[in-house]
């Protein structure tokens, strides 16, 4: 099986930066690339910090610490990603922003390196498609928060080589996650299942079936899910979630992917739930408050 030493990131937000922090984590040498010099800094910044808040919990030693952050470097430069065994994509849900990129990597990068999209709904096959490495392109499709969530998705589509997929899977293991195998369906099996029931519970908002705070209530303590629907969307982001459904109602044609309108509103509002400090709840207080939305 190829040796995987260097990790390239594509994308330092949310996503990104528990992907780095992780691969740096287990001993890989990793640099990550944003478009900016400013937002390659807020990245690298906050996982000085997450790590810095293990230091201080006691349970993660400070030579451990500065050992993971001197193995992490930033770039604004795509080149600077020549050398990687493997690059992990986790930009915007956007088809054309990340098939440029999977573009002029393919351009600069050695024949072997592995190609790997984070992407929640598109198909890996339409990344591949814009490569000439169609056979070494997989899925690692990691959930939010990335150091926290075991599970990582390796998904091949039908051009993937096995001994590539064979390699992304020891390493998502070599991460510390437990990986699944998937198919290159749109949402894989996680978000296959989950953007569904996310969806109607917008619907039931909708219809007054019941408030934000006691649908969320519902699912949490009636089938011990850790948040409730409406917590679990403002923490996932919803811009993210309103493209994502676009994606899969594109791929389905089915209505329960589609994006409700209060959630569409939403979005054009700038409620973009945790991130931008409104969503279903106002975060700029002591404690999230349930927003008057319908
Ligand atoms: N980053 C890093 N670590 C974090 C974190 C974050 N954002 N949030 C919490 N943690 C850590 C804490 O530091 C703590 O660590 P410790 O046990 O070592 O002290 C541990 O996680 C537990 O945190 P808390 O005690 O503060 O809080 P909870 O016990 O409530 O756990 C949670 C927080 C893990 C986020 C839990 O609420 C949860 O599992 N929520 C569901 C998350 C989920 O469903 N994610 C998937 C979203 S879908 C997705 O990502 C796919 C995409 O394609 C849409």
């Amino acid at each position: 099986m190829a040796e995987i030493k260097r990790v390239g990131v594509l994308g330092c937000g949310l996503m990104g930066s528990g992907i780095a922090q992780v691969a740096a984590a287990a001993g890989y040498e990793t640099i990550v690339r944003e478009v900016s010099d400013e937002v390659v800094q807020r990245g690298i910044g906050g996982i000085g910090k997450q790590l810095g808040k293990a230091v201080e919990k006691g349970k993660m030693a400070a030579e451990d610490r500065d050992a993971i952050v001197g193995r992490l470097k930033g770039t604004t430069n795509l080149e600077d990603l020549r050398d990687c065994d493997i690059i992990i994509e986790a930009v915007v849900e956007d088809l054309a922003v990340k098939n440029e990129m999977w573009k002029t990597l393919d351009a600069v990068c050695g024949p072997d390196t592995i190609f790997a999209s984070n992407t929640s709904s598109l198909t890996i096959a339409d990344m591949a498609a814009a490569t000439r490495r169609p056979e070494r392109m997989v899925g690692l499709h990691f959930f939010n928060p990335v150091p926290v969530m075991k599970l990582v998705e390796v998904v091949k589509t039908i051009a993937t080589d096995p001994a590539v997929f064979d390699t992304a899977f020891a390493f998502a293991k070599s991460l510390g996650k437990e990986p699944i195998v998937c198919k290159d369906n749109s949402g894989f099996v996680v978000n296959l299942l989950l953007v569904p029931y996310m969806m109607d519970s917008i619907r039931a908002l909708e219809q007054g079936v019941a408030t934000i705070e006691d649908i969320d209530k519902g699912m949490q303590l009636g089938t011990g899910y850790p948040m409730g629907p409406f917590v679990l969307s403002d923490f996932v982001g919803l811009d993210t979630l309103d493209k994502i459904g676009d994606i899969m109602f594109k791929e389905y044609k089915e209505k329960r992917y589609a994006s409700p309108p209060l959630l569409k509103r939403m979005v054009s509002l700038g409620y973009f739930g945790r991130k931008s400090g409104k969503g279903f709840y106002d975060y700029s207080g002591e404690k999230p408050v349930a927003m008057k939305l319908v």
